[in-house]
């Protein structure tokens, strides 16, 4: 019986080969292979191999070669039909029934392949011809040269409505084959069936094999959908499929990269910077499935992801898809974009390097997962850390394959013992030379400091609470209407760390003097104050990059939206001082006196506080802090009690 190709490529994908060989040969990891003596002849040294990647099994020795079917086959005297459902069941998967009908499918599943190829070539040749004009320049503006557009096999679906029905009638295609091809749709009201696509720049999605079975439509102008694919068809699943899959398969071989992107144009743009080992999902959010089609091209697929906080939840979703299907060597990187910017916008922007130099800089998986609990998590009491703790091993729990959720546990506890500055030592090495007892050791916190590298989340907890601050301030310098906007508020809540906080009361001091006021002004006027060394920590790279909306490039949408989510954090905290209170009546009441006295008092702590930072900085630096400061002698109370 004929089974569907796709149900066999499904248990070639879901059942490893190394696992099923593994059970007649003694097989050996070599890199990405597996070596063993050949079970298809006699052989002392061993010349047989398994690749996972290719899902085949090779002896150099006899030239046995085939996949995990075939191996069943040969090597448990099975027919093909038995092979497959032995290993469907393994797999969970239900055997399709080769009912007369779904033979029937079958040939018309044939027969949809050319119906769409035919479709494919005469979008090709409208492009080519006269009523392309528009079409041509629409993608010549975009900066898509000729030969990049017939490598693509790009196209146009001219305007007339009708166009493709009429050519494919020519050629002899019946109405019911074109609309199973989800090329014509049959309308409510039962009239003639009509082109799906007209008037868009189409692009062709193949399967793995490079066959075409579906195509998406660029408008050029201002029609409702930016984007339309054609619907789900027999041979078109959207979730199983990969934009440009075939062609970045082969360079994906060569090069062992393979990088995701979100759109059509993104993968062509990449294409033609140099990188062709580009695939996008086709508008919808990557499926499991896709996450194993992935793993099929590369190890460590990187995903393109914007900057921005939406796009961040983005690749916190997939991280939670991709968790239950890790596997030893097998992952996920993620390249987080500048805010605003795709692939193709930042190609030809910035050019190939520029965004070479971004997929070089891209995430592992581990960070995002943890990134993902710390983001916008006050973890200022011992029960929110043990919360922290807790969520970070419950999705640590949702791994399956346990060699790979053991490394997770241990990296996620080793970042979580980090972040509160503390390292477990492991031996001798982990004790930095001090307490020289074994078991358990705690490096003392400045150890930690040096040992921790520069990305904030791997940074002592009190460090990342202290940017999180940081990231308050810059958003309200670089999004001045985001102060203006939320001065009340500001005015109730005081910020942990007294450099940030003052920053904050400045800030207030500013807002309340001007009805409008730009970026540079309020700098130069922070910068005035004698901790404006400060506002350069707050203002830096390392926090744009954990809170994108404080960049000065974020959007002002996504700025005000990032100072909620962290003006939330403080909201509850109650506020301790005078100062808070009075800022809570203000609130009620916003008005002249009201300002003056609250400013008049914030004058006054301010003068007080600045003294204090100071000595509170010394404490910061440790040791390289001079021994002359003024609050060395005993009046400093952290000190002196
Ligand atoms: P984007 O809106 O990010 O567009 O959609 P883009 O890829 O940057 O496209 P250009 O540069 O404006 O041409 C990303 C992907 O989401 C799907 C498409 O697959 C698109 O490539 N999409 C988008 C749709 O299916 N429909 C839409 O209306 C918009
Ligand atoms: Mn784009």
């Amino acid at each position: 019986m004929a089974f569907p190709q796709e149900f066999l490529d499904r248990i070639r994908s879901m059942v490893p080969i190394a696992d099923v060989v593994g059970r007649k040969v003694r097989l050996t990891k070599r890199g990405r292979e597996h070596t063993g003596l050949c079970p298809f002849h006699n052989e002392k040294t061993p010349s047989f191999t398994v690749s996972e990647d290719k899902g085949f099994y090779h002896c150099f020795g006899c030239g046995a070669h085939g996949d995990v079917i075939s191996f069943v086959v040969e090597q448990e005297g099975l027919s093909f039909p038995e092979a497959v459902e032995k290993l469907a069941a393994e797999a969970g998967l239900e055997v399709p029934k080769a009912s007369p009908q779904e033979r029937q499918r079958e040939e018309r599943r044939g027969s949809l392949y050319d119906v769409v190829e035919e479709a494919c070539r005469w979008y090709e040749q409208q492009l080519a011809g006269k009523d392309g004009q528009a079409a041509r320049d629409y993608l010549a503006g975009r900066g898509i040269d000729r030969e990049t557009r017939e490598a693509f096999r790009l196209g146009y679906a001219p305007g007339q409505r009708g166009a493709l029905r009429q050519a494919m009638h020519a050629r002899g295609y019946k109405d019911d084959q074109l609309i199973a091809a989800g090329l014509l749709k049959q309308p409510e009201d039962g009239g003639a069936p009509r082109d799906y696509l007209f008037d868009r720049v189409i692009f062709p999605i193949t399967d793995r094999r490079g066959h075409v079975i579906a195509f998406g439509g660029r408008t050029m102008g201002e029609a409702k959908a930016k984007y339309l694919n054609s619907p789900e068809s027999e041979l078109f699943h959207k979730g199983r499929v990969l934009y440009n899959l075939a062609r970045a398969r082969r360079a994906a071989r060569d090069t062992g990269e393979l990088i995701v992107a979100e759109g059509y144009m993104d993968v062509i743009a990449l294409a033609q910077a140099g990188f062709p080992a580009a695939v996008a999902p086709l508008g919808t959010a990557i499926t499991e499935e896709q996450i194993a089609e992935l793993w099929r091209l590369a190890d460590e697929p990187t995903v393109c992801l914007d900057g921005d906080s939406a796009g961040r939840r983005a690749g916190y979703r997939l991280v939670e898809r991709a968790l239950p299907q890790l596997k030893p060597g097998f992952s996920l990187r993620f390249a987080l974009l500048p805010q605003g910017e795709d692939p193709d916008s930042l190609v030809s922007v910035q050019g190939p390097q520029a965004f070479r130099k971004i997929v070089d800089g891209a995430r592992p998986l581990a960070e995002l997962l943890w990134m993902k609990q710390v983001e916008g998590r006050p973890l200022d009491t011992p029960e929110r850390r043990a919360g922290l703790r807790q969520a970070l091993m419950d999705d640590v729990k949702r791994i399956a394959q346990t060699d790979v959720q053991q490394a997770y546990k241990q990296e996620m506890l080793q970042r979580f013992d980090q972040a509160f500055g503390f390292q477990r030592g492991r031996g001798r090495r982990g004790a930095g030379g001090r307490g020289g007892r074994g078991g358990d050791r705690w490096a003392p916190r400045d150890q930690q400091r040096r040992l921790a590298p520069a990305l904030g989340v791997r940074q002592p907890i009190s460090q990342l609470q202290h940017r999180q601050e940081q990231a308050l301030i810059a958003t309200l310098v670089n999004h001045p209407a985001t102060l203006l906007e939320n001065a009340e508020e500001l005015a109730e809540i005081a910020l942990v760390y007294r450099d940030t906080d003052l920053l904050r009361r400045r800030l207030l001091d500013l807002a309340m003097e001007r009805q409008e006021i730009d970026t540079v002004e309020i700098r130069g006027h922070l910068r005035q104050v004698p901790d404006g060394a400060h506002l350069e920590t707050a203002l830096s790279r390392e926090v744009y990059r954990l809170w994108p909306f404080a960049d000065p490039g974020a959007s002002v949408q996504d700025a005000r939206q990032g100072l909620r989510s962290l003006l939330d954090l403080y909201r509850d905290r109650s506020a301790k001082d005078e100062t808070a209170e009075e800022g809570r009546r203000l609130a009620e009441s916003m008005n002249q006196e009201s300002l003056a006295r609250l400013e008049a008092k914030r004058k006054a702590a301010y003068e007080n506080d600045s003294r204090a930072v100071d000595l509170d900085l010394d404490r910061d630096s440790g040791s390289a802090a001079g021994p002359s400061g003024p609050g060395q002698s005993g009046s400093d109370p952290h000190r002196s009690s």
